[in-house]
């Protein structure tokens, strides 16, 4: 199989790696890739935006299946286009991606479905969504709707910060068309939990979920990243199904997936590719934080070392993609009495846990440093590093080219073991201005310590 994968970081090196690990005979391309998917795929310096160039390359090589890996070629209609010249391509329509590109849309979905989230009110005039600030009471968090690139959430503490929020979006053009809609959301508290489902837009199947770890510091402090690490597996359980001991992946399925994927469905917008649901463990139970309409970054790089899965990911992806049978759980099927996870056809576990380190460039989640050469040391059996902002200088020499750099996963018999291994090894690599966090997967290790206390 010939195999297109669209993007150039880390989530994409991570499924390049596991289409190769599953199937060494697969055929990868990539467009744009980077000089770690360059070990694994011919690299084709296409951007992951321009669609024409992408078409004509897609048909060119006569690909059996497209994998697109970030959110903005699916928001400008990737999947329209590649279905309309007969290319099999995994991902959803610009209409069903509006999931992720239009938070507006995707809280109305929620609120009309009765979907587990935060209460919140859209606006489009300062003066309204300010009343509504008023009315949810601080702390409250205010979003722009539209894409801007993981910095349209501003969690506020107080309500004057609110209104900065609103003027800035509403007023002062901040995130330009993606912020001329607010939201005004109630505030929650939890552990965050991403799990992802693959669909065909009638049945689907839910990978085991995993956490992120979003600020620059250890112990959850500093400012919002696009995620410093992952791990994998989460034992939590919902805490307001004290009873049931589902896992959090598949209370999952029964609250969120089944009803969003059959309101898409309804809608004419039927959700093909992968569904990522960013859920928050409030005290009520999960609620939804956000859709994404992609495989998350970095937790795809904590998830694909682990996960044992049959069939492979990529026949699964491709049965998505192409409409055939893949044994997922029927979207339709009423969500009473349906079994949580997964089906006769798919068996899916863990070889062990992963623990997932990014190394991130200086000034990092700010504007980052670029061309600082990187020391990449010989990664040991159960270790793999994938490239995110990496690239050759005019020497051949590997330097930083991006905010996040590498992503270092280890596997380990528990998160504890992971943790240390992947730690030894980012420790090992060098380049200057290196900025890690050194506690990954703290939350499952204090969880771990804690059920053995006792
Ligand atoms: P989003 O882009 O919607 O995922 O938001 C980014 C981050 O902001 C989330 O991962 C949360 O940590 C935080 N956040 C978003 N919405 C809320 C909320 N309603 N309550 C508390 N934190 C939130
Ligand atoms: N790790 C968060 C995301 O992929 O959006």
């Amino acid at each position: 199989m010939r195999v297109l994968i669209i993007g150039s970081g880390g989530r994409e090196h991570a499924l390049a790696w596991r289409f190769k690990r599953d199937d060494p005979t697969v055929d990868l391309i990539a467009a744009p890739g980077n000089p770690g998917i360059a070990e694994l795929a011919e690299c084709v310096s296409i951007a992951a935006t321009d669609l024409v160039a992408l078409e004509r390359l897609a048909l060119e090589l006569d690909v059996d299946l497209t994998v697109v890996g970030p959110e903005a070629p699916l928001a400008l209609g990737i999947v329209d286009r590649f279905r309309a010249a007969g290319l099999a391509i995994f991902g959803p329509t610009q209409a069903a991606a509006e999931i992720e590109t239009s938070k507006a849309f995707a809280k109305q979905l929620m609120l009309d479905e009765g979907i587990p989230t935060a209460r919140a009110q859209m606006h489009t005039s300062a003066a309204s969504a300010r009343a509504a600030a008023r009315a949810f009471g601080a702390p409250v968090v205010v979003k722009a709707s539209g894409l801007a690139a993981g910095k349209g959430v501003v969690v506020c503490d107080t309500i004057e910060e609110a209104d900065r929020a609103i003027d800035d979006m509403l007023e002062g053009n901040r995130f330009g068309d993606a912020g001329h809609e607010v939201l005004v959301e109630e505030f929650m508290t939890g552990e965050e939990v991403s799990v992802f489902a693959i669909t065909d837009g009638r049945s689907f199947v839910v990978l085991p979920g995993l956490q992120d770890h979003k600020r620059l510091l250890d112990g959850d402090l500093g400012p919002n990243t696009g995620g410093m690490g992952a791990y994998f597996p989460v034992s939590l359980h919902d805490p307001a199904e004290p009873d049931t001991q589902l896992s959090v992946t598949a209370e999952a399925s029964l609250s969120v997936f089944i009803p969003t994927l059959r309101a898409m469905a309804e809608r004419g917008r039927p959700f093909t590719g992968l569904l990522y649901a960013g859920l928050m463990i409030t005290p009520q139970g999960a609620k939804v934080v956000e859709f994404n309409c992609r495989f998350g970054d970095p937790e795809t790089q904590a998830l694909l070392p682990a996960l044992a899965l049959s069939p492979s990911l990529l026949s699964l992806m491709h049965a998505a993609a192409t409409g055939a049978p893949f044994g997922g759980m029927p979207v339709m099927m009423e969500a009473a009495g349906a079994s949580p996870v997964g089906s006769p056809m798919i068996s899916m576990g863990a070889e062990g846990a992963c623990v997932t380190t990014v190394l991130a460039a200086a000034g990092y989640p700010g504007t980052p440093r670029t061309g600082d050469v990187i020391t990449l040391p010989p990664a040991e059996d159960g270790v793999v590093v994938f490239h995110a902002g990496t690239a050759r200088d005019a020497e051949g020499r590997l330097v930083t080219a991006g905010g996040r750099v590498l992503a270092v996963s280890a596997l380990g018999s528990d998160v504890a073991e992971a943790q240390a291994r992947s730690l030894a090894h980012a420790e090992r690599i060098d380049f200057a201005g290196k900025q890690l966090r050194r506690d990954i997967g703290w939350r499952e290790i204090a969880r771990t310590s804690r059920s053995s206390d006792v």
